[in-house]
């Protein structure tokens, strides 16, 4: 099926229709500035004009960087805190008249990396991080997803959360040279992996265009990839997430 896919991100909403069989683009990946209040009606307004302008009518799936309970954003980590408890999957059906799902960003970038991704086909635990304003956690387990983890969100040892500590938006903010960074990232690394013991670990998100400067740096029990799909993992996985409705 043809779907849009939307991944609505601290910095940018990106979005492209998807063949979702195949994961595959089918039109430019558009990105407009994520609006700076990022309110409710703001974002809302920023997807409508995404879709206006890929002249899209069909079902729509959205990425979203918060817990998502059926539809209902419930936290606000790097988004406007009127989010809470706002109904998201109700308001962008409203402003685009289409039929919207709404999932956490990770758990669509995890579904997406499982289907066409390093996790296809994989056994046992397998854990996505997306790193990028935030950082954003999501679990398979045989293939089962678990949704809404927020792992990113976990205390460190040093009483600071993994986020604060490890994210890219830190190391931008800091101005961490990439080994700097990568050795926080190595300390949250390790703190998941006493707590989960994956069987594979694979950091996406928007760090993940910049491989060359920091995987070599990073260290872990369980192999560690850099997400296959890289940043388009949030618009596919989106877009898969409509096609079945899902609803975590
Ligand atoms: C949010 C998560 C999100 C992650 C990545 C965190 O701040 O709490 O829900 O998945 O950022 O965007």
């Amino acid at each position: 099926m043809k779907i849009l896919g939307v991944d609505v991100g601290g910095s940018g909403i990106k979005g492209a229709i998807v063949e979702t069989t195949t994961g595959d683009l089918l039109t430019e990946r558009l990105r407009l500035v994520t609006p700076s209040p990022s309110t409710p009606d703001s974002v809302a307004k920023t997807i409508s004009e995404l879709t206006k302008s890929l002249k899209y009518s069909g079902p729509i799936g959205v990425g979203f960087p918060s817990v998502v309970h059926h539809g209902v954003a419930m936290t606000a980590a790097n988004i406007h805190r009127s989010w809470i408890q706002t109904n998201a999957r109700d308001l962008f059906s409203q402003v685009t008249g289409q039929p919207v799902t709404v999932l956490n960003d990770a758990d669509a970038a995890g579904l997406a990396e499982m289907s066409f991704g390093h996790g296809a086909g994989q056994k046992g635990t397998v854990l996505i991080l997306t790193v990028g304003t935030g950082i954003g956690a999501v679990l398979f387990v045989n293939g089962q997803i678990v949704p809404n983890l927020e792992l990113g969100h976990i205390f460190l040892k040093n009483g600071v959360t993994g986020e604060k500590y490890a994210s890219d938006a830190t190391r931008k903010n800091k101005d961490l040279s990439w080994a700097a960074w990568a050795s926080r990232f190595n300390v949250y690394l390790a703190q998941m992996e006493a707590l989960l013991w994956p069987d594979l670990i694979i950091v996406g998100g928007g760090i993940s265009k910049k491989e060359d400067k920091f995987f070599k740096h990073l260290h872990t029990r369980a192999p560690l990839l850099l997400a296959k799909l890289q940043n388009q993992a949030g618009i596919i996985g989106a877009a898969l997430a409509a096609e079945k409705k899902l609803s975590f």
